[in-house]
């Protein structure tokens, strides 16, 4: 490592006090919804925060909008789904800070855009079952597997989005549904392979979340999801962000392999 090329993290967030301060993060799908909202989160308790997305622009505003607030970020492109992006990805972390202690893996697809939204499992098809499994699942298996080798030995803290999708079935929502609870899976098994080396590994189950992954408002949609949530709303972006920088945070110290609901209750009756 060529320390000259390496910002001294510290240096960038000095207020001792915030929940982060201090820390690296990394978060994927950044550019937008819950993934811009956890990196303003971030920055705002002190870490200096790589915002990675596909989608460059959207990153880059996003790093805009924290150093506004005086943070430190750093935008990275980034497709979750091709192993040498996300490498990539990891390598430009370790070239500009040297480290990394919280990953927020969240860049997500929803059935929109797979073209799969209101089909039954047998009206799937199968490109579009590969497109939801490579970019949701695949892609929070390749982050894990280069996040870990980078933490290595130093712990740290890993927040996979799953959904509440990853815990039951929704109806018509078959391979997000599977891509959901691979990812739940896929959080246990890192929890259990790596707590002995002080990395712990959680993922959030958001019910619905105001963000474009839902698509245009439809009055009639949100009456009917709102009918089935105790507190008659969709959550917002902000409250899902709360959620996984206290999880990153060591006020979670001993939360290992959990997937927590953020869904009003929405599962709570089930
Ligand atoms: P969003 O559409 O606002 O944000 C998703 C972000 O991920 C976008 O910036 C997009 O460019 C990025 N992205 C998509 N595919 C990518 C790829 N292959 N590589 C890199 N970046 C990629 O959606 P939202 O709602 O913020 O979703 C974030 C996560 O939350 C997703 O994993 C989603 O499945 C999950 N989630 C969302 C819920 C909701 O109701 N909005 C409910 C439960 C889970």
């Amino acid at each position: 490592m060529n320390a000259s090329l390496t910002a001294d993290p510290s240096s960038v967030s000095p207020s001792a006090g915030r929940l982060l301060a201090g820390r690296v993060a990394l978060v994927t799908g950044g550019a937008s919804g819950i993934g811009r909202a956890a990196c303003l989160s971030f920055a705002r308790e002190g870490a200096a925060v790589c915002v990675a997305d596909r989608d460059l622009d959207g990153a880059k505003a996003t790093v805009a909008a924290i150093q506004a607030e005086l943070g430190e970020a750093l935008a990275i492109q980034a497709d979750v789904a091709s192993e040498e992006q996300v490498r990539g990805m990891l390598d430009q972390v370790t070239r500009h800070y040297g480290r990394v202690d919280c990953c927020f893996n969240n860049a997500g697809i929803g059935t929109l855009e797979t073209h799969s939204r209101g089909k039954s499992l047998a009206d799937v098809e199968f490109g579009d079952w590969q497109r939801m499994l490579a970019v949701n699942l695949s892609g929070v298996f390749l982050c894990l597997k280069y996040e870990l080798k980078l933490m290595g030995q130093k712990g740290g803290s890993i927040v996979n989005t799953a959904s509440i999708a990853g815990l039951t079935a929704l109806p018509n929502s078959a391979a997000y549904v599977a891509s959901k609870h691979g990812v739940v899976g896929l959080t246990r098994s890192a929890a259990i392979e790596y707590g002995h080396l002080g990395i712990r590994v959680n993922a959030v189950c958001p019910g619905h979340i105001a963000t474009p992954l839902l698509g245009a408002s439809d009055p009639e949609k949100e009456r009917l999801l709102w009918s089935q949530n105790p507190m008659g709303r969709y959550g917002t972006a902000e409250e899902i962000a709360e959620l996984a920088v206290w999880l990153s945070s060591d006020r979670a110290s001993f939360i290992n392999g959990a997937a927590l609901t953020a869904d009003g209750g929405r599962l709570a009756g089930r």
